[in-house]
């Protein structure tokens, strides 16, 4: 049996979590997350700040998940942290804690991709969300969607050219005058709009593409959002037609996640999809890929919110696997704002 202890802190989420297990069976012992709530009075996050909360909360967060499970820092077997991508002031704070704490208790140190991270947290939750699996990763940063033949081997499909899908939430709920992050401002809001009164285009999904097509996976999430823009400025009422407008978009995003995601699972006619990602907490998106899919005989992981957005466990986890295939970082690790997913093979 193997115990690992994962740090997260590539964003504005200070998090600890202990695993133990082998293989796939692989249990949550702890999972402490500290939010950086200081950031919604700037409407986004402060890269500064966020490096400063991380440092003075880092400590009692990792103290923390260890006494939750049960653990001291004896008796761990290895340290997996987040070193990219992220805002690297922020990252490096997790990444010299973790370096620290893996030196002074001779232990290995395991740095962990945070997308990566994203991808194996459903599995936490689903013994079944396991390889393969065609995997829609959409967060605040980044949205990709990965062939996932298994673990450790991605095939990258599509990825945005643009805003992220959580970052065209977040903008969107700042048009309407939501607070930040406004991904479940939105989703609320939307729930009570009318479906037929804005009818914003689907970004690259035409009737007849084909998978030769350059844009058959990729997404744009730009064009979307000025069109957004457009019906606020244009709007008699605003307080009127929000709710509307929040319906229209999303509406035309979730409809495209689900279109490309379907298109990568008929592709390699995978039976599992796997979502991953802060914006896999919209219940919608969840929803509406299931009536897609299902009927074609394919399952749905989607990770609950805690382990959705960003967290140390997912962290945990994929270092866990990297852990467990030999793989060690060595003292000189390094923080990096953006990086490829380790494990890609050509499309
Ligand atoms: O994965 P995550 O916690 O952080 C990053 O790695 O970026 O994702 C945060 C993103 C934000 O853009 C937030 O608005 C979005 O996830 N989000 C949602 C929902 N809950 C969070 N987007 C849409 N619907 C939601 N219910
Ligand atoms: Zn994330």
């Amino acid at each position: 049996m193997t115990r690992i202890l994962g740090i997260e802190t590539s964003c504005d989420e200070t998090s600890a979590a202990v695993l133990e297990g082998s293989g796939d069976d692989v249990r949550q012992k702890s999972l402490v997350i500290l939010s950086q709530d200081v950031h919604r009075v700037f409407g986004g996050v402060v890269p500064e700040i966020a490096s400063r909360a991380h440092l003075t909360s880092i400590v009692p967060v990792v103290q923390r998940a260890l006494g939750e499970a049960g653990t001291s820092l004896d008796g761990l077997d290895a340290v997996a942290v987040t070193n990219t991508p992220g805002l690297v002031g922020a990252l490096l704070v997790g990444v010299s804690y973790g370096k620290a704490l893996a030196f002074s208790h001779d232990i290995p140190l395991i740095g962990v991709h945070h997308m990566e991270g994203h991808l194996f947290a459903t599995a936490l939750e689903h013994a079944e969300a396991v390889p393969p699996f065609t995997a829609l990763l959409i967060s605040g940063g980044h949205t990709l969607l990965l062939d996932v033949e298994k673990w450790g081997k991605y095939r990258l499909l599509g990825a945005t050219r643009d805003d992220a899908a959580g970052e065209a939430f977040d903008k969107v709920a700042k048009l309407l005058g939501l607070p930040y992050p406004g991904g479940r401002y939105i989703e609320q809001l939307a729930a009570t709009g009318d479906p037929t009164r804005f009818k914003f285009a689907r970004p690259m999904v035409r009737r007849n593409a084909l998978p030769t097509d350059a844009d058959y996976y990729a997404f744009s999430f730009s064009g979307l959002k000025t069109a957004v823009l457009n019906a606020v400025r244009s709007s008699p009422d605003i307080e009127a037609d929000k709710a509307d407008i929040a319906r229209g978009f999303q509406d035309s995003l979730v409809e495209t996640l689900v279109e490309k995601t379907a298109r990568g699972a008929d592709a390699f006619a995978r039976r599992r999809v796997v979502v991953g990602g802060g914006v896999a907490c919209n219940r919608t998106l969840a929803a509406a890929m299931r009536t897609r899919l299902e009927p074609e005989g394919i399952t749905v992981f989607t990770p609950s919110p805690r382990l959705a957005t960003d967290n140390a466990a997912m962290i945990a986890r994929a270092g866990f696997f990297r852990f467990e295939h030999g793989e060690r970082s060595g003292l000189d690790l390094n923080a990096y704002a953006s990086s490829p997913i380790p494990g890609l093979v050509a499309a």
